[in-house]
């Protein structure tokens, strides 16, 4: 019996990955680390978890189209936009490109993107209202599916002129992602990553929500691990090569409080009504350290 149950194939039988490689050209000594670092005990995640080859260009496909609709609501977005604008040209593009909103209906979620303006935590849902104005700054998280396979992604836009302290909030999360992003090495922690994130947001005077963070991401929309950004490092489950993943911290300009009360459902703020911003990057462990799939 192997760490997660699943049979190890014979020397040259068939990689159980789907390569049709021999297991001891394919997944064998992987396999084997994997099994080692379970006898010492450390926390390592299912291998039906990890992406092979096949997935992984499947994923790209998908990134493709979401990357695409991101610049796409770039190149447009700006005083005057409505979010439910930015929602029908992603729900469009999605569609020109044999594509769909993963967001669309998602546990009830009414729209193809979140749309979160200013003090609005995550899942804000696009409506004709909400119109940007100079100075606002708005997260859009986008997910596409293509091909059965997710992407997900999210970036920041600064409308006009912004309060440079504002618009220090959006440079420090971005920053904060790339730190995390150097921070994925193989056979390191998912910890690492986290606290990685989270010394730039609070080296910075930031704060670090607690209750969202990324995910796995590939064959579903939201798979294992979950990502939290205020975890130590060198604890939570081993980096393993075929892991796919996104780092997504969502960080405040006051106090770490989240208010969820929206009877919407879905909407969530900061307590304090403070801004707040988030970027999202969704990547794939390598033997070397990361491959970027979506931005
Ligand atoms: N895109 C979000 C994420 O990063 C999930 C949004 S779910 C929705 O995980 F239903 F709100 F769209
Ligand atoms: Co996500």
């Amino acid at each position: 019996m192997t760490y997660d149950g699943l049979p190890n194939p014979g020397r040259n039988d068939e990689c159980w990955c789907g390569s049709g490689k021999k297991y001891k050209k394919c997944h064998r000594d992987l396999d084997e680390r994997l099994e080692e670092l379970a006898a010492q005990g450390l926390e390592l995640l299912p291998r039906s978890l990890l992406k092979t080859a096949a997935d992984i260009e499947g994923i790209k496909v998908s990134a493709e189209v979401n990357v695409g609709a991101l610049d796409y609501v770039a190149e447009r977005i700006g005083v005057g936009t409505t979010t439910e604008e930015i929602d029908q040209w992603v729900y469009n593009y999605c569609i020109e490109h044999d594509a769909i909103p993963a967001d669309l209906n998602y546990e009830g979620f009414p729209k193809s993107v979140c749309t979160s303006i200013n003090e609005v935590v995550c899942h804000g849902i696009p409506c004709s209202e909400d119109v940007l104005k100079e100075g606002d700054i708005v997260n859009v998280d986008m997910s596409t599916i293509k091909g059965g396979y997710f992407s997900d992604s999210s970036r920041m836009f600064c409308i006009g002129e912004v309060d440079p302290e504002w618009r220090r909030l959006v440079d420090v999360t971005r920053e904060s992602v790339q730190a995390g992003l150097a921070a994925v090495k193989p056979w390191g922690f998912l910890g690492d990553v986290s606290a990685a994130v989270n010394k730039v947001a609070t080296d910075a005077g930031f704060t670090v929500v607690r209750e969202f963070g990324g995910h796995g991401i590939g064959l579903e929309f939201h798979e294992d691990p979950w990502v939290g950004f205020n975890e130590e490092a060198g604890t939570g489950p081993v980096l393993v090569p075929g892991m796919c993943f996104t780092i997504e911290p969502m960080v405040n300009m006051g106090g770490q409080d989240i208010d969820m009360s929206d009877p919407n459902g879905w909407t969530v703020r900061t307590a304090d009504g403070l801004p707040t911003a988030q970027w999202e990057v969704q990547l794939v462990v390598t033997e070397t350290g990361y491959e970027l799939l979506s931005w």
